[in-house]
């Protein structure tokens, strides 16, 4: 069979060609099919970005009303998903609880998605868009014990992410176009980011031809660990924790520093950026700009600040290029728009859909072969089978 070149962690290992997401971590830039970051969290919206990132080119004014048109015919969801999640304890996490019913879906959609038939994949696309964002927010709705919510077909796809949660029977949701903006654009920076631990999860369950539901389901059961996007939840947690000890980042930044303690500093290091994380840079000023407009003078960020400049400064993280991520930021956003801390994962699939989505697209339309890593055999040689009254 050949030697076998290990890479634990596919370190130096690429599984793909992709045309949808350039980045470059030594230069901290980050792009979707060519526009940069910086230009689409200022200038675009989530439901252009998903677009684009799923077809390939920005859409034209028309498409773009099409493809909104299309994703709230699909925002229904089957009845029977109720029966569903009535069966999960009230406090499940809500990562678990999405996993589930983003699988349970594909029982209620069993046909397979023809790839190479534009409608068909289309139609896809805009049922997983329209879906997923209804059974998200379900998630919070049962924590809550609230009753579910609809769609609004008169409203946006990020507006109607605050109206899913937060709309009770008892008064309407007061919209915010300051809440509304900012969640769009952490949606966008979040959107993508080529080939990393969930979107390798989507595409290698996809490449034994599971189904679009199933693949995205594991994806989401990936991306929940704290190493991955459950560090945006564990970021808010280390800070929380922070503050009820008197609000002693040093002695954090000690901890993660000890290779006997476990702990590391969440929103931390990156395995592909190794000068700074981009969407890291946007969220931050962002948190800035929302907590001024919002009023919200919230101690978690100064303790946040004093974290990141001290770890900046230390040979620890400056020797080894640790720099805050994307979720270092994010989480004080959400939680200065009201979102519960364990929804933030949550908030992350959301954002991650449509590259997931794309990623499988293209991962089928390019026919590539399933994903099947070797291994080198480390256990026991040959042996005689022992009968149980001898061993
Ligand atoms: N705190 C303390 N030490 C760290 C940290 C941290 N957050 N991150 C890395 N290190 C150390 C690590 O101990 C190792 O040290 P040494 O060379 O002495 O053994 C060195 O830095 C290299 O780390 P690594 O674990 O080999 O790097 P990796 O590329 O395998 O891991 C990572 C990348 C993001 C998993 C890791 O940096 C980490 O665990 N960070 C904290 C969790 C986090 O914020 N994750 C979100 C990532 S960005 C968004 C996303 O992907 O969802």
């Amino acid at each position: 069979t050949g030697a076998i070149t290990m890479d634990p962690g596919y370190k130096n290992s690429g599984s793909c060609k992709s045309e949808i997401t350039f980045l470059d971590g030594e230069e901290g830039i980050l792009r979707y099919r060519g526009y940069s970051i910086e230009d689409l969290a200022e200038k675009s919206n989530f439901l252009e970005v998903s677009y684009l990132l799923i077809f390939g080119e920005l859409p034209k004014a028309a498409e773009l009303e099409k493809f909104e048109t299309d994703i709230r015919k699909y925002t229904l969801v089957n009845e029977e998903m109720k029966n569903i999640i009535d069966g999960f304890p009230k406090n499940a996490h809500p990562m678990g609880v999405l996993a589930s019913l983003t699988s349970a879906l594909t029982a209620f959609n069993p046909k397979s998605v023809n790839v190479a038939n534009e409608k068909d994949m289309y139609e896809a696309v805009c049922k997983t868009m329209g879906k997923f964002l209804v059974i998200a927010t379900w998630t919070y709705r049962k924590n809550m014990g609230f009753p579910l919510n609809y769609y609004d077909n008169t409203k946006g796809y990020v507006e109607n992410f605050m109206r899913l949660m937060f709309e009770l029977p008892t008064g309407p949701y007061k919209n915010n176009p300051v809440v509304i903006n900012a969640l769009d654009k952490l949606f966008i920076l979040h959107a993508d980011h080529e080939q990393n631990c969930s979107t390798s999860t989507v595409r290698m369950v996809g490449s034994s031809h599971a189904g679009l539901f199933a693949s995205i389901s594991a994806g989401v059961s990936a991306l929940w660990g704290p190493l991955h996007g459950g560090a945006n939840q564990a970021v808010l947690e280390m800070l929380e924790e922070i503050q009820a000890n008197g609000g002693d980042a040093d002695k954090y930044l000690a901890k993660a520093k000890d290779k006997e303690d476990p702990f590391r500093l969440m929103g931390f290091g990156h395995r592909v950026y190794k000068n700074f994380d981009p969407r890291a840079k946007i969220i931050k000023k962002a948190a800035d700009e929302v907590l001024a407009t919002l009023g919200v003078d919230d101690p978690i960020l100064t303790i946040a600040k004093k974290l990141e400049e001290s770890a900046l400064q230390d040979e620890y993280f400056k020797s080894r290029n640790l720099y805050p991520n994307v979720d270092f930021y994010s989480g004080i956003i959400y939680r200065a728009l009201g979102i519960p801390t364990e929804m933030f994962t949550v908030l992350f699939a959301i954002g991650r859909l449509p590259g997931w989505i794309a990623q499988w697209k293209e991962m089928r339309i390019n026919k590539e072969p399933i994903g099947r890593p070797r291994q080198i055999y480390t256990g026991a040689p040959l042996r005689p089978f022992v009968n149980a009254e001898n061993r």
